[in-house]
């Protein structure tokens, strides 16, 4: 499975990007607001830090506007995706991008059907929301495990992007039902890596180091 980082902050990035498993990057307009600095340099600076897909998302709501504002992002580098949600100009932009070879990640997705349509369209990745359905009483990784084997049944070249991830439990989750990429806050990584018993083994390790003799 790949892994996104789901967070604008360059510092974050390039620590992950360091790890060595940072696989692509997705943003949204509350985490670029979040960082200092012109949206277009942030976006460029990301690009230039990670080689794979990097999120760029459409804020214009009819189709011919998002079609403009997408392929203005897609000239901030060549790893730029665009990021659109699901809605009928959404479908209308993402069926004209598509095959202008501009990639689209269709977004805030919480239903199958709705990754149907996107995929159908051309889009190049759907992302579930999983945390947010979760939120609401419903089981998020149902709806994205759901939309894995529908996109299998037809060989759809769509790519799943398990999004709106809160906690560890959700990346295994995401890997288990095959999910292509999972999109992780910083926060969760440090949460993957870290286990107690894996500190305790250090620190037991490095006292012991420290009465041999002869080092
Ligand atoms: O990529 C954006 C998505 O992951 C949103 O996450 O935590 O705002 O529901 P959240």
């Amino acid at each position: 499975m790949q892994i996104f980082l789901d967070t604008a902050n360059l510092e974050q990035i390039r620590e992950g990007v360091e790890w060595g498993i940072v696989d692509g990057v997705t943003t949204n307009p509350t985490l670029i607001s979040k960082e200092e600095g012109s949206f277009q340099e942030i976006i460029k600076e990301i690009c230039n830090v990670v080689s794979g897909p990097v999120s760029v998302e459409c804020v214009c709501t009819q189709s011919q506007d998002i079609i403009k504002e997408a392929r203005s992002h897609a000239k901030l580098a060549p790893n730029v995706v665009v990021k659109i949600p699901i809605c009928r100009e959404g479908l209308k932009a993402t069926s004209v991008l598509s095959k202008e070879n501009i990639k689209v990640n269709t977004t805030l997705v919480f239903s199958v059907n709705q990754a149907l349509l996107a995929a159908k369209a051309g889009t190049r990745f759907v992302s579930p929301f999983i945390g947010r359905l979760d939120d609401r009483g419903h089981e998020g990784l149902d709806i994205a495990d759901q939309i894995v084997t529908v996109l299998e049944n037809y060989e759809m070249e769509t790519e799943v992007i398990v999004a709106s991830i809160r906690h560890p439990l959700h990346v295994t989750e995401a890997a288990l039902i095959g999910a292509d990429i999972a999109t992780v806050p910083f926060s969760v990584l440090e949460k993957m890596l870290r286990h107690p018993l894996t500190d305790i083994g250090i620190d037991k390790f490095l006292k012991d180091w420290d009465k041999v003799k002869g080092r």
